[in-house]
């Protein structure tokens, strides 16, 4: 952080933009291996949030962000905790807001993880959810073809293949993918936040 910088108390309270929309602000990190389901349930989750429970809502998507605010990073393990915190600072921001704002980012490292909690909790509440599934569905689904070329030696450093994924120590959720269905498992998830917002 720069010096000489001040930190300005703002006019309108946390508590006066939370009652405003009639819920808490929250952040929902969702993590787990590429092809695991993250986007799915995530989008399956804002969309019950939104229209059958009215809840003030925004999602976050990886691969989206890395079209704009984290266009210039790539996959290596610093640019992937540059990717984490800045998403992470912007859905604190979210939260604060009001929003309950859902990030779907691999997120590998653990470490990345936790400084996205501790931060966010000084605020609003923290969800992790762990979209969980094995190497080998998420390879057998490859939506996008990435897996193959990764076997391949034509991607570098993909998570899973040739790069490591840290599973969540104590998640808030976590999300078995290998068998159930997109909906029954953003049920799960929407029963658990819609408990952690209430005023
Ligand atoms: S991270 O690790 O959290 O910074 O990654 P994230 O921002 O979520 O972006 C993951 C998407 O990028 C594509 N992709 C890769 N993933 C992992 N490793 C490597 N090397 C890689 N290269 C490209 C991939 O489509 C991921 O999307 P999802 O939705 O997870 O499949």
């Amino acid at each position: 952080m720069a010096s000489n910088i001040t930190w300005h108390d703002q006019a309108v309270s946390q508590e006066e933009r939370w009652k405003l929309g009639g819920h808490r602000g929250a952040v929902v990190w969702f993590t787990g291996l590429s092809g695991a389901g993250k986007s799915s349930v995530a989008n399956a989750v804002e969309k019950m949030l939104n229209t059958q429970h009215n809840i003030r809502t925004y999602l976050l998507d990886g691969d989206n962000i890395r079209h704009g605010l984290c266009q210039d990073l790539g996959f290596s393990a610093e640019d992937r905790a540059e990717n984490i915190r800045r998403v992470g600072q912007v859905s604190k921001l979210m939260a604060d807001s009001g929003v309950v704002t859902l990030a779907a980012l691999i997120s590998p490292y653990r470490r990345d993880r936790d400084s996205v909690r501790e931060s966010v909790n000084s605020v609003a509440p923290f969800l992790e959810i762990y979209v969980q599934a094995s190497l080998e569905t998420c390879e057998s689904r490859d939506p996008k073809g990435l897996y193959k070329m990764a076997r391949q030696g034509r991607i570098k450093g993909f998570t899973g293949i040739d790069d490591p994924y840290e599973e969540p120590a104590s998640p808030e959720l976590i999300l078995d993918s290998n068998g159930k269905g997109i909906e029954e498992l953003a049920k799960e998830a929407c029963a658990l936040i819609l408990e952690r917002i209430k005023l």
